[in-house]
């Protein structure tokens, strides 16, 4: 087992004690820690998880994992997911599977956010990544230009465009909103950008997670190295 991001998934494991309420991420990395998670359960481990996406909902249920949902399970124990970028604050950019509205419910109604990811996604600042932004279909434009306006008022400019799917549609996410990705290269202000895109009427939920990660495994070349907020 050497792939970083199933070593990331591992270390995280190590956290699981039975009886745990816990959140289940969304992407590639978290797909490894469902794996492993799932192999503990066929030993006998009792959890009980909260998937972040459909795509996690059956893979979960493939590995064996009881599921429950936030309105049987209000409050999580602890939720592992992964990320697209970490800065070393702990601030996330997250929806690159275009789960982030489901992802941050979760997260938020979790006593503590275990982040694990491969070297790749930690940064100085964030922004590299396209950061994506959940908006309702009504009104689109009006909401992209909007946005536009948010980031210019926090110094953060470049293209803003939907998330296509695979043949030529716009994305529709799990909760059937449509996904916007800005290209800003850099967010000098995070926190700015947030609030400011907080406040945009079509945005349902953008990409930005913020005091919401608690601890980071980031496992590269030289091992696991262990962040915390
Ligand atoms: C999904 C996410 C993922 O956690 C993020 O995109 C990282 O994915 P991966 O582990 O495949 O690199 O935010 O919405």
């Amino acid at each position: 087992m050497n792939d970083p991001k199933r070593l990331a998934a591992a270390a995280a494991l190590e956290l699981v004690v039975p009886g745990m309420k816990l959140g289940l991420g969304t992407g590639s990395t978290a797909a490894h820690f469902v794996e492993l998670l799932g192999e503990r359960v066929r030993a006998g481990l009792n959890v009980i998880g909260v998937p972040t996406s459909e795509a996690t909902h059956r893979l979960a249920q493939e590995c064996g994992i009881s599921l429950t949902t936030l309105e049987e399970t209000p409050e999580l124990d602890l939720t592992v997911d992964g990320a697209d970028e970490i800065d070393s604050a702990l601030r996330l950019i997250k929806g690159g599977g275009a789960a982030l509205l489901r992802e941050k419910i979760v997260a938020s109604a979790s006593r503590r956010m275990v982040v694990i990811a491969d070297g790749s996604k930690k940064v100085q600042t964030l922004g590299a990544f396209r950061l994506p932004i959940e908006v309702v279909r009504f009104g689109v434009e009006a909401t992209r230009r909007a946005i536009i306006a948010a980031g210019a008022a926090v110094g953060c400019s470049g293209d803003v465009s939907l998330r296509m799917d695979g043949v030529g549609h716009a994305l529709v996410t799990d909760e059937g909103h449509l996904l916007f990705d800005a290209s800003f290269g850099r967010i000098p202000d995070p926190e700015g950008l947030a609030l400011l895109l907080n406040a945009v009427p079509g945005v349902v939920e953008h990409g930005l997670f913020i005091g919401l990660a608690d601890e980071a495994f980031v496992a590269g070349e030289g091992g696991i190295e262990r962040l915390v907020r």
